[in-house]
């Protein structure tokens, strides 16, 4: 299992899911080496719930990384089939990753899907659309 996948797995075993009982992990590898994790975080008033992907990439803008910092990112679910991520966050990921950053899409047995955020979400909404 790639070092990134473990990470993430591991990242969601602290997952604030009392509602969904749906625990995602997610961890951003930076092109300085170092791994930046995150998972799902639930709220009472649902909508205001974070998923994985988009709490590892927050977390990693808010020390300061940039896109130009970041090689992969990695979200691990633990169903049968690798999880795809929801519309929310392709569109955070369409502006806070590179264009050419790995995105692996995991779950606990091993499974692994590589893609790309230009194939998770063609036509995105760009700041260059503002
Ligand atoms: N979730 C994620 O964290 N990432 C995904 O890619 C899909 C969904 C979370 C949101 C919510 O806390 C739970 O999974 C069920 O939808």
């Amino acid at each position: 299992m790639n070092k990134l996948i473990k990470h993430a797995l591991e990242a969601g075993k602290k997952a604030y899911a009392p509602y969904s009982k749906f625990s995602v992990g997610a961890a951003v590898e930076l092109n300085n080496g170092e791994i930046i994790t995150g998972a799902n975080v639930e709220n009472a008033s649902y909508g205001l719930s974070n998923c994985a992907e988009r709490t590892a990439l927050f977390s990693a803008y808010a020390q300061g990384y940039r896109k130009q910092d970041i090689k992969a990112i990695a979200v691990v679910t633990n169903t049968d089939n690798p999880g795809s991520p929801c519309g929310a966050c392709r569109q955070v990921m369409s502006e806070l990753l590179p264009s050419n950053a790995k995105i692996y899409l995991g779950n606990h047995k091993g499974d692994l899907k590589e893609t790309t955020i230009e194939e998770l979400l063609p036509y995105a909404f760009k700041p260059s659309d503002l």
